[in-house]
């Protein structure tokens, strides 16, 4: 009899992963691999990094892309929306940085263009850095450690400062920053590298339907649902009158309409949902078997699958904090000045 229970419960596991392999695909291991830059190169990576940790990208100097996508924070800033230029409250909780680079790939038409122009919205956008195509290049063209990167990490372009290649460094940064995880071991065929207790919260996830949104890669972040197909979230969960997606994509007009969320390293990136409004991992489990598939769970399924959902949390690369160019005397000072978008 129990012979039989341990047959019978390793079937199950090798029939899981089977099915896991047909639903999400693993990491990369390089971050060759990773990048639909080609050919990706050492030194733009380098200046890529320097750029991210560089707070002289916005107008007042204050905040770096890292302000908001801490890399050591799981990619987020773990606040429910951002504060960005002039304490201005961007209307959104910020996604984790890490990975996102296959989130990219589905949004645009994946040409290599479109992925860079994706790094520049930010660098412009008012509430996040706030600051000008002008200045920023401005900025880096006045510091002479930096125009040397950029001649390296650019070779052969008579004029390499530029903001397009300031964008297309970040994004070659971006692409190395991948975090493979005891999941991504199983799903390679590694035994052993999820608990008895991940294998069964995985199970529950495909079988009542989270995986139908939530697939692929990054567990997400490659298509539009409503939020709240069977039931309305409460109202804390959602930002009352913000236009969902439309104002990325422009294709959703539906304000209830968002973008499945990646879950890799969601055990990291609290709190939860676009308004940032649920702190618990578990309460998040449960809102989204409640709106999304009208079941309400009992707690031991809530716990197994959160606990799969804690097998996402990656490996980080060690990465190193890097020193940034010196000003000098026509290096832009920091301005509080809202600038025209
Ligand atoms: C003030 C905070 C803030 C700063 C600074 C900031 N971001 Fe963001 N970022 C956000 C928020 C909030 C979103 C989500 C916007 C939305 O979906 O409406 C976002 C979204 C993104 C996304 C989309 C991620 C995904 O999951 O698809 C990328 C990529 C990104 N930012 C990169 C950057 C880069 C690169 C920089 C620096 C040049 C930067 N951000 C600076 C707050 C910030
Ligand atoms: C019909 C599609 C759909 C289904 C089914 C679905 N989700 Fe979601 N999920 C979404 C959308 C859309 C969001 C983003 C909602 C928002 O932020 O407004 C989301 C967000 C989440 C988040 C928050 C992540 C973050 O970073 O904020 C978690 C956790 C989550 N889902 C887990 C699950 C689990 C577990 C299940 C199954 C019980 C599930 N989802 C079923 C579409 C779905």
């Amino acid at each position: 009899m129990f012979g039989f229970c341990v047959l019978a419960s390793s079937a199950n596991a090798d029939e899981t992963l089977t099915r896991a392999r047909a639903l999400f695909k693993a990491l990369p291991e390089s971050a060759q691999e990773a990048s639909q830059l080609d050919p990706i190169d050492q030194n733009r990576i380098d200046l890529g990094r320097a750029l991210y940790f560089d707070p002289r990208l916005s107008a007042s100097g204050t905040h770096s892309c890292n302000s908001c996508h801490n890399l050591a924070l799981g990619g987020d800033d773990n606040r429910a929306d951002s504060v960005g230029h002039g304490w201005q409250s961007a209307p959104r909780n910020a996604p984790s940085i890490l990975n996102s680079v296959f989130n990219e790939a589905r949004f645009w038409d994946g040409t290599v263009a479109n992925l860079e122009r994706r790094a520049m919205g930010p660098v412009r956008t008012g509430v996040e850095l706030s600051n000008t195509v002008d200045q920023i290049e401005r900025t880096i063209g006045s510091m002479p450690q930096y125009v040397d990167w950029f001649a390296a990490a650019f070779p052969n372009e008579a004029g390499p400062v530029s903001f397009e290649n300031t964008a297309r460094a970040i994004e070659a940064f971006k692409s190395t920053l991948i975090t493979p995880s005891r999941f991504d071991s199983y799903l390679n065929g590694e035994e052993g590298a999820l608990s008895p207790e991940e294998i069964e919260g995985l199970a529950l996830f495909i079988d009542k339907g989270c995986a139908v949104c939530h697939n692929g890669i990054n567990f997400g972040g490659h298509d539009y649902y409503p939020f709240g197909v069977f039931e309305d979230p409460d109202a804390d969960a959602q930002a009352i009158g913000y236009r969902a997606r439309f104002v990325v994509t422009e294709t959703v007009v539906d304000d209830r309409v968002f973008r499945a969320a990646p879950l890799r390293n969601v055990a990291l990136t609290a709190p939860y949902f676009h308004a940032g409004s649920v702190w618990e991992l578990e309460a998040a489990v449960g809102i989204m078997a409640d709106t999304q598939l009208g079941e309400r769970m009992t707690d031991l399924e809530v716990s197994k699958i959160t606990a799969f959902l804690k097998s996402l949390t990656g490996t980080f690369i060690p990465l190193e904090y890097p020193l940034l160019p010196v000003e000098t005397s026509t290096t832009p000072r920091p301005s509080e000045e809202v600038l025209p978008y």
